[in-house]
């Protein structure tokens, strides 16, 4: 009898970053094609907090609670939710109408929040160098605003709390053959998926060359990967990987990380997006928060779905990032993501180029909706 070759088992296995995809080029080849000067950077360390503006800080309460953040700090006008790491807060909501407050990341010195001030293009919204006396940990905090009216802060002399409860245990997971777990039964607690950190955050753009020269030239931020849109050219006259500007092909996103040489870091702090057509203005598109495995992310997942909050994708594993995503619909319309299982790169993992449909590919998961992809 002959045997039916056309379906394949189902199965995972992880690639090498520089084998992702051939179209590739080195970020120090990047950085010169691009006449980027890392000396004059503001110097990154890490994403630590977003900053919301929102009618009802009860109500936001209500939902960061059910999606696994505490309240860290609550004044009448301001309330500071906190995961289970080390930073104070990572999530700032203050009382007022609904606004998007921009990613705030932590720099490496004082001096980089005098060198902020400074940075071409950019407004300077907060008072200088402000003193955040009031939030959790402390520090300074300085405010800009990109080309295109984001806001996003660079925060130096924060106090790190050490004092947060210890990650979860990481289960054991019995495989076909490999069967580690003996004599041990997995349990679990329902409730909503604790939130550990932040890890990225994204907005949808009008101008894509002015925001993506703003954030690669002022902050030591990095593509990881550049997605393009193939211009009408014949197959001869197409670009190449290196064509950061190309006649044949019109870039239209990043996924970028922080720069922080041979650590490894998140293959994405921030992202940019050009707009669909049919949007006219350009808004944040959503934050994620790292949680602790799969287990949680689906008890969290239906945690979330008895609460009746409205789910936007998910839950389904990216191609660009790996990461396990889960994306809801906060009471402001704000989307916030469940993360687990993400990439980590460092300097040497190349620049990756991909034709712009990969940003909405997913390895498995539900179809994406329309909604997400505007
Ligand atoms: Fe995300």
């Amino acid at each position: 009898m002959q045997q039916n070759t056309a379906y394949k088992p189902s199965q995972g296995l992880s690639i090498e970053d520089y084998a992702v995809d051939e179209d590739t080029i080195s970020q120090r080849t990047f950085q010169t094609q691009f006449n980027i000067e890392p000396k004059n950077q503001v110097r990154l360390v890490k994403l630590l907090f977003m900053q919301y503006q929102v009618p009802n800080l009860d109500q936001i309460t209500i939902f960061l609670q059910d999606f696994g953040l505490s309240v860290a700090k609550s004044t009448p006008e301001s309330r500071w939710f906190n995961g289970y790491g080390s930073e104070p807060y990572v999530y700032h909501a203050r009382k007022g109408p609904r606004k998007f407050g921009g990613g705030a990341f932590l720099v490496e010195t004082y001096a980089d929040l005098e060198k902020a001030l400074k940075v071409p293009e950019a407004k300077v919204l907060s008072n200088g160098i402000e003193s955040l006396k009031d939030a959790p940990g402390g520090g300074f905090i300085v405010t800009l605003e990109d080309p295109e009216g984001f806001p996003i802060s660079l925060v130096h002399g924060q106090q790190q709390d050490q004092s947060q409860a210890q990650p979860p245990t990481q289960i054991i997971l019995n495989y076909e053959v490999k069967k580690p777990r003996v004599r041990k039964f997995q349990r679990f607690t329902q409730g909503p998926a604790a939130v550990y950190r932040l890890g990225h955050y994204g907005l949808v753009i009008g101008d894509f060359q002015s925001q993506f020269a703003f954030y690669t030239r002022n902050f030591n931020i990095i593509p990881t990967s550049i997605l393009y849109l193939e211009n009408d050219k014949s197959e001869n006259d197409k670009g190449t990987c290196g064509d950061m500007v190309s006649e044949s092909r019109q870039n239209v996103a990043m996924f970028a990380h922080i720069d922080r040489g041979t650590e490894l870091v998140d293959h994405h702090s921030l992202f940019l997006v050009t707009r669909p057509p049919q949007i006219h203005e350009s808004h944040v598109h959503h934050c994620s928060f790292e949680i602790h495995d799969f287990d949680t992310q689906l008890i969290g997942h239906h945690w979330m779905l008895n609460k009746n909050y409205r789910p936007a994708w998910g839950v389904g594993r990216h191609i660009l990032g790996s990461q396990i995503f889960d994306y809801w619909w906060d009471p402001n319309d704000f989307m916030v993501e469940h993360y687990i299982d993400g990439d980590v790169v460092n300097e040497d993992t190349p620049v990756s180029f991909h034709p712009a449909a990969s940003a909405k590919d997913a390895a498995w998961g539900p179809d994406v909706p329309q909604e997400f992809l505007e």
